[in-house]
């Protein structure tokens, strides 16, 4: 099948060119175009994401990135699906890919009767991600844990196979993203601040300052990241004269916010005795929290796989959009075009 993916569900425009094939036994995907129109640049000096300047700049970047694609003629003959994402996410943003690909709908339709348009979940399109890379065994994944570590979501899921998930837990306040993003707020670094501070903690020593592990030894897999940033936030305050570096503060936030992270899903794998642990979103880009990862499952002599996406599938893309969006259509169970920020996996 050859999949066209819309996503504005925040502040990266994207559309996608994919090729599907195995069905739900042996997924397997093709890029033909990924392109993303970043919005960084326009909501940086306001050191987070404006709402209605993403879907300003949404309605301008989709045609843009549309016309790169629809220049290639041979490219685009052959489209039997189109999905955009439905939620969750920035409503009024949502909206812009929904009615985009509306439009283009009939364009294809021409000739193509039995061609859909559909709606799919954005954290459907993280969980799946990790199958964007072609070497993947899927067959060899489950039962596997899956942590959704991004700006908007910090999510524990126990999969039981590719149709078949549960939550286990989530953030009860903010996302880990949005924490490392509010941590760099309190330290001046710019929006989004995940990969700055990952290059300052690279240069600091992780136990310089004792952070709290929120949640860490409760029963259950809830996460709480607020605390944390309130810490550091404390930690500023009361220590203006005491240089503390920032490589250190960010070392010891990023340390404590990961320890979390790590404690429960590994918990969670042992539990559920899983043969695979997947992490995904912006966080998972991270690289200090693979070789954590990584380091645990040996540490605790795990016999199970670490799986992460492959370099710019972490953050928001489309082509885990159409991915997504495959999986579920063959499974008849994807979503209504309307746009649900607070959609829930
Ligand atoms: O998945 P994503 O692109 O968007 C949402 O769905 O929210 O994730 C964006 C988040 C931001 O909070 C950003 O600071 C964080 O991912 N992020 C990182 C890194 N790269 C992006 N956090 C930690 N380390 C990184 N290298
Ligand atoms: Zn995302």
């Amino acid at each position: 099948m050859r999949i066209l993916a819309v996503e504005t569900s925040c502040d990266e425009t994207a559309i996608a060119l994919i090729e599907a094939e195995g069905g739900l036994k042996n997924p397997r995907f093709k890029i033909l175009k990924n392109l993303v129109a970043s919005q960084i640049k326009i909501h940086k000096p306001y050191g987070g994401v404006v709402p209605s300047l993403a879907k300003r700049e949404h309605l301008k970047n989709l045609p843009i990135l549309w016309k790169q694609i629809a220049e290639n003629k041979s490219l685009v003959k052959g489209i039997n699906l189109i999905i955009v994402t439905v939620g969750p996410g920035l409503e009024p943003c949502l909206w812009t890919g929904i009615n985009f690909a509306k439009e283009l709908y009939p364009q294809f339709k021409i000739g193509n009767q039995k061609l859909k348009l559909t709606g799919v979940s954005h954290l459907d399109g993280h969980l799946y991600s990790v199958f964007l890379n072609p070497t993947l065994n899927s067959q060899k994944l489950f039962p596997a844990v899956a942590l959704i570590i991004s700006g908007g979501h910090t999510v524990l899921l126990l999969v039981k196979n590719i149709k078949h998930y549960k939550k286990l837990g989530e953030t009860r306040d903010d996302a880990v993203g949005e924490c490392f993003d509010k941590v760099g707020r309190l330290l001046n670094l710019s929006y989004p601040a995940g990969p700055e501070i990952e290059k300052l903690a690279k240069k600091g020593n992780p136990q310089a300052v004792n952070f709290p592990r929120p949640m860490i030894y409760q029963k259950n897999y809830d996460f709480s990241f607020s605390g944390l940033k309130t810490a550091v936030l404390y930690f500023l305050r009361d220590n203006i004269k005491n240089s503390k570096k920032k490589s250190d503060i960010t070392a010891s936030f990023q340390v404590a916010a990961f320890d979390v992270l790590i404690n429960k899903t590994i918990k969670a794998a042992k539990e559920f005795k899983a043969k695979s642990i997947v992490i995904s979103g912006g966080v998972a880009a991270n690289k200090t929290i693979r070789k954590e990862f990584r380091k645990a499952i040996r540490k605790e002599k795990l016999n199970l796989k670490f799986v992460a996406p492959g370099s710019g599938f972490c953050t928001d893309n489309a082509a885990m959009i159409g991915l997504a969006g495959y999986i579920k259509y063959l499974q008849n169970k994807n979503r209504r075009l309307i746009a649900q920020g607070n959609m829930t996996i």
